[in-house]
């Protein structure tokens, strides 16, 4: 039997600025579901280690950070513009764990065990009730691994470089390109190179490739197979 809408879990994964929380956001927006944005709960995380002083460079103290997260919460509400901002600890620090400072150690962050363990719980008991939208690294092949639709998202590291870099000085941030790209370059080698939860297409993912396409166009592309794939 043909599996109702909204009975599923749609993963999004894929490289750092694809654009995947663009078209993982119109979805959920599309069809009612939760849309969850993963990266944003390793950021939280990279904060709160960044403000405790827990993290220099590569040097991170574990101890510390096993301890204090323990007691981190991470939430997401709507601001008044209908636009959905993260929380720590209750906290709005949607801006903040945007900026290059974060986003330059967030590797080294997400590459700890105890930290994926952590956010994987936190992230599966958000889709337990089905209806979500999620994207991130891991969320086809370690969340979800059952997710009734997987979708693995990629543009080249220039036009994701481009993106990010007309967003942050859309924003007002003082970068370079090149800083931009170099930072785009190396998370992708962390992201796919390391040990645990590399990020890697799901056997059963279909790939989009988006460099050349609109907004509109993805979003019409992943509509598409919902409607071929589920009844509405
Ligand atoms: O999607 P993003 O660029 O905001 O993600 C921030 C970082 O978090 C990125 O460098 C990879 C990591 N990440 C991860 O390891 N697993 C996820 N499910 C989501 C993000």
């Amino acid at each position: 039997m043909e599996l109702k809408i909204k009975d599923i879990i749609i993963a999004f994964d894929g490289h750092s600025s694809c654009g995947k929380s663009t078209v993982a956001k119109a979805v959920a927006k599309q069809i009612g579901f939760t849309y969850i944005d993963s990266g944003a709960m390793y950021r939280v995380v990279t904060l709160l280690a960044m403000r405790k002083k827990l993290i220099e460079g590569k040097d991170i103290n574990i101890s510390t950070l096993k301890e204090v997260i323990e007691s981190l919460t991470i939430s997401f509400k709507y601001n008044k513009e209908g636009i959905q901002e993260t929380y720590m600890n209750n906290e709005n620090v949607e801006a903040e764990i945007r900026s290059i400072e974060v986003s330059n150690l967030v590797s080294y962050i997400s590459e700890l065990d105890f930290v994926r363990e952590k956010l994987v719980f936190l992230q599966q008991a958000m889709g337990s009730n089905k209806r979500i939208v999620m994207d991130g690294r891991d969320i086809g092949t370690v969340v979800f691994p059952k997710a009734e639709l997987k979708i693995f998202m990629t543009a080249s590291p220039k036009v994701r470089a481009q993106r990010r870099y007309d967003e942050m000085i859309a924003k007002g941030d003082k970068v370079s390109f090149e800083e931009v790209l170099a930072n785009v370059e190396k998370r992708d080698y962390i992201d796919q190179n390391r040990e645990i939860s590399p990020l890697k297409k799901a056997e059963d993912a279909v790939v989009l490739d988006n460099s050349y396409l609109s907004r509109e166009e993805q979003l019409t592309w992943v509509m598409d197979i919902l409607k071929e794939k589920f009844s509405l």
